[in-house]
């Protein structure tokens, strides 16, 4: 494990939910490890943290979630301190997640091209929002300098009509317009003739106050205009700098960002230099296309920070599209999701997360809605995208009986914490954690697919952890401390470590429950018999 490579390191997480009734404690104080090229299955029954754990580490968390401690490192970053604006680099970009109900993450009334290309067209757009935000400041400077001299004109002329009388003359239409609509209502002929003379008085009284007005107009019009002059001259001194400004750094942005370009098609360079020094003249063609086809890949992920077109953006859906299984790709691209079944929805959801070509894919129960042979078939697409793409995966489930084939290390997840950890064969042939051998007892038969042993009991209340190991409860090999001490983990090998007091070096022996060992046998078998080439 030494020489692989570390892609995310969690550790010591903590995430929490306000709630009305207290505090949440969904995930406390996880810690693992997840190296280059590994699958790593997050195992646990419903509620012990799984999805929360993944949605911090992607960093969506619901908005009453708070994450109360700990750090994610993804290449030398902690996710937990990453803020809004950069988080959108990674998120879906080097890290992709796919959700257990395919439906919810897929647009009902968008066609699925659309939704494959959306995407890639807004990464395409990422530099030039780059470019804009780095002159952000001065482009508001000066579009509100603008601002404020368009309102000063306005101020001046609003001034200047209201001086000659503009409010009276608007008074006396509307008394035209209510005398009119009174006469229609009057039908006596006396009437009449009383609210005409009465509104000509009044008209007559606004008029002269208009004309007596006027007189005095033309000084107030000039001081207006004196007042907008000097008001206008400071901002237009200050609109010229502010031009001089933006046009500065608009060129110094683009600047910014071309370097930044070439730094990144410097950098893909030198990986495509890098993988053509690895074609040695005696290499076998099929590991020579190999190493061409991991050229063209790094080849396109450069193109796809770059502007791209919806024709670019169109042939890259359909090959991926392709890529993921989708038959007929070029008439499916402009369906519906509805038009889809639920392996093909759940198809179109993993082509949606590879457009980004990330390095991590996190798959949180993907196939818990589909049925067992479309199950096994999104499994299968799985483990090849992973070969084929060498992809780091998370892939949590409930069920122990998927996870053989799927991982190599598992981490057993309850009440929020990881009670033990290994690699997937340390896990089946030694588990340690009492919870670990509920579990594996519960799988179900693969022959009769029925649950040999249900769990019983439920798991705690996480408003209330509970004190001690939280599985102690529902353990019949729970002791007294078990209630009092939350146990630390415990060593078993370098790979792997279990969290139960069981493992103390002055605790009883107890060997894994016989019905358990019989049921993980049997299962293992069954897995090594299938996965025979
Ligand atoms: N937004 C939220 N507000 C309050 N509590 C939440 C919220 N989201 C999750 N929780 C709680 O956090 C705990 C962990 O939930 P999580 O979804 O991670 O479970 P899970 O292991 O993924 O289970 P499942 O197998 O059912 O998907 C649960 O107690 C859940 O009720
Ligand atoms: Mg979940």
């Amino acid at each position: 494990m030494a020489n692989k490579e570390l892609k995310l390191k969690v550790e010591h997480l903590t995430v929490s939910f306000r709630t009305t009734q207290g505090m949440v404690r969904a995930v406390r104080d996880v810690s693992f490890d997840l190296y280059q090229g590994d699958t790593l299955a997050i195992v646990g029954e419903s509620g012990s943290g799984k999805s929360v754990t993944s949605r911090a580490i992607m960093g969506i968390l619901a908005g009453n979630g708070v994450i109360d401690g700990g750090k994610i490192m993804y290449e030398g970053l902690d996710l937990t301190k990453v803020d809004e604006e950069h988080f959108h680099e990674i998120r879906g970009k080097k890290i992709g997640m796919i959700f257990q109900d395919p439906m919810s993450s897929l647009n009902p009334i968008m066609k699925i091209g659309y939704q494959i290309t959306e995407g890639m067209i807004l990464n395409g757009k990422r530099l030039k929002n780059r470019y804009k935000s780095l002159f952000n400041r001065s482009r508001t400077r000066y579009n509100e300098l603008r601002r404020l001299i368009k309102a000063s004109d306005l101020e001046y002329k609003q001034g200047a009509a209201d001086a000659k009388g503009a409010k009276l003359q608007k008074e006396i239409d509307d008394l035209n317009v209510k005398l009119e609509k009174t006469l229609r209502e009057i039908v006596s002929k006396d009437d009449r003739a009383l609210l005409k003379q009465q509104y000509a008085e009044k008209i007559a009284a606004l008029k002269a106050q208009i004309v007596a007005m006027r007189q005095t107009a033309p000084d107030i019009i000039r001081e207006l205009k004196s007042k907008n002059v000097s008001e206008k001259a400071d901002m237009k001194k200050d609109l010229v700098v502010a031009k001089a400004d933006l046009a500065r750094d608009k060129a110094a942005a683009k600047k910014t960002v071309d370097a930044e370009w070439a730094a990144e098609k410097a950098k893909a360079q030198e990986d495509i230099d890098r993988l053509k020094a690895n074609i040695l003249p005696d290499m076998d063609k099929a590991a020579k296309a190999k190493v061409y086809a991991e050229i063209a890949e790094r080849r396109e992920a450069l193109a796809r920070t770059k502007h791209v077109t919806k024709r670019e953006a169109y042939e890259r859906a359909i090959k991926v599209m392709k890529e993921v299984g989708i038959p007929n790709a070029e008439r499916r691209f402009n369906q519906y999701p509805f038009q889809f079944s639920g392996g093909m929805r759940q198809r179109i959801v993993i082509a949606i997360a590879l457009t980004a070509d990330p390095d991590v894919l996190i798959c949180d129960e993907p196939t818990t809605a589909l049925d067992v042979t479309i199950q096994s078939q999104i499994l299968e697409l799985i483990n090849r995208l992973k070969a084929e793409r060498g992809l780091t995966v998370m892939f949590i489930t409930h069920d122990m009986g998927v996870v053989a084939n799927m991982s190599n290390r598992i981490a057993v997840m309850y009440a929020g914490k990881i009670v033990e950890i290994g690699n997937t064969d340390e896990i089946f042939y030694e588990p340690r954690h009492p919870y670990t051998w509920a579990l594996l007892g519960s799988m179900p038969d693969l022959d009769s697919k029925e649950r040999l042993i249900a769990i019983s009991g439920t798991p705690p209340n996480m408003l209330f952890p509970p004190k001690g190991d939280a599985f102690a409860e529902r353990s019949e090999y729970a002791m007294a401390i078990d209630f009092e001490e939350e146990p630390p983990m415990f060593k078993v090998s370098d790979t792997h470590y279990a969290a139960t007091w069981l493992l103390h070096p002055n605790a009883p022996q107890v060997a894994i429950p016989s019905v358990v060992q019989d049921r993980i046998q049997r299962m293992l078998a069954r897995v090594k018999e299938v996965s025979k080439p």
